[in-house]
């Protein structure tokens, strides 16, 4: 058996086309999604992502402003950016890309967002609502978990899901979304005794770690549905996941390769969330 691969990048351009279809429907109304990207510092891999969304927002025929800020930017500069953002009309989503330089608290910046421009799903609110299974916008990579679950009928109901990460950007909601869909959760991270005792297990894997190329076929039970989160260099320094996507091939029933898994899922999530909230007329 050879594993089915989960084309992240086909799924993300249907949703992306849609996107741009309700998009222009928007615009007969003179309304214009707009997204503010707020990066502080030079994060390399930060620029490279907020570019990104940027490139992705223009295309799709949104507005797209980035504001970026040397990393010497205090608090109460962000927050007073964060508040402007918060009460312009033409701004209908809020992202500040983390991490945020270390004099600056994650917490309370995100904090200050609007929840109604959240499009992150990062706020304390938007992280309740989602908790109780209520309308909010949803963490853009899990949400884009669930889209590739659904997309292929890969029903978690019933299922074990097992989550190797607990961060609050991935791991954490990506569990809560799969015990609303009534997947049996376990979560496995950095203190876990015997991960591939959990991980073989799992029906569901998925694999939020943040090391390269680290699950390969012996931490899987044949026939399971891997999820690679993973954004990795390999010791050549190309592009992989926290999956040895070769490894894993004969074991995997369905696999997302790096790139083109869950990566530009997560940007068509972001957009579809930004379009939501111009659509809800959210000034
Ligand atoms: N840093 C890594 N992933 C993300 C994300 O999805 N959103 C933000 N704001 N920062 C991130």
């Amino acid at each position: 058996m050879t594993a089915k691969l989960i084309d992240g990048k086909a799924v993300s351009q249907k949703i992306k086309i849609q996107v741009q279809q309700r998009v222009e429907k928007l615009a007969q109304q003179e309304i214009i999604p707009g997204l503010a990207v707020v990066l502080v510092g030079e994060n390399s891999a930060s620029l490279t992502y907020v570019k990104n969304k940027k490139k992705t927002c223009e295309a799709l025929g949104m507005r797209s402003d980035l504001h970026q800020f040397p990393d010497t930017l205090t608090e109460q500069e962000l927050l007073s950016t964060i508040d402007e953002l918060n009460n312009d009309s033409k701004i209908h989503g809020i992202l500040v890309q983390l991490p945020l330089p270390k004099q600056i608290d994650e917490f309370k910046v995100i904090s200050a967002i609007s929840p109604e421009k959240d499009v992150d799903g990062f706020h304390p609110i938007s992280v309740g609502n989602m908790m109780i299974g209520k309308d909010a916008f949803l963490p853009c990579t899990p949400h884009g978990i669930m889209e590739l679950l659904a997309h292929y009928d890969i029903d978690p109901a019933g299922k074990h899901a097992v989550v190797i990460g607990r961060s609050n950007i991935v791991g954490k909601p990506i569990g809560q979304l799969l015990l609303q869909k009534d997947a049996t959760v376990t979560y496995c991270h950095s203190k876990t005794k015997d991960l591939a005792e959990f991980t073989k297990q799992a029906d569901i894997l998925i694999a939020a770690i943040g090391r390269a190329k680290f699950i390969d076929h012996t931490f899987i039970k044949p026939g399971a549905v891997v999820i690679d989160v993973g954004m990795n260099r390999d010791e050549n320094g190309k592009l992989c996941g926290d999956v040895d996507f070769e490894d894993v091939q004969e074991t995997a029933s369905f696999v997302t390769p790096v790139p083109g898994g869950v990566g530009p899922m997560t940007i068509a999530m972001l957009m579809d969330n930004t379009l939501q909230s111009a659509e809800k007329g959210s000034v």
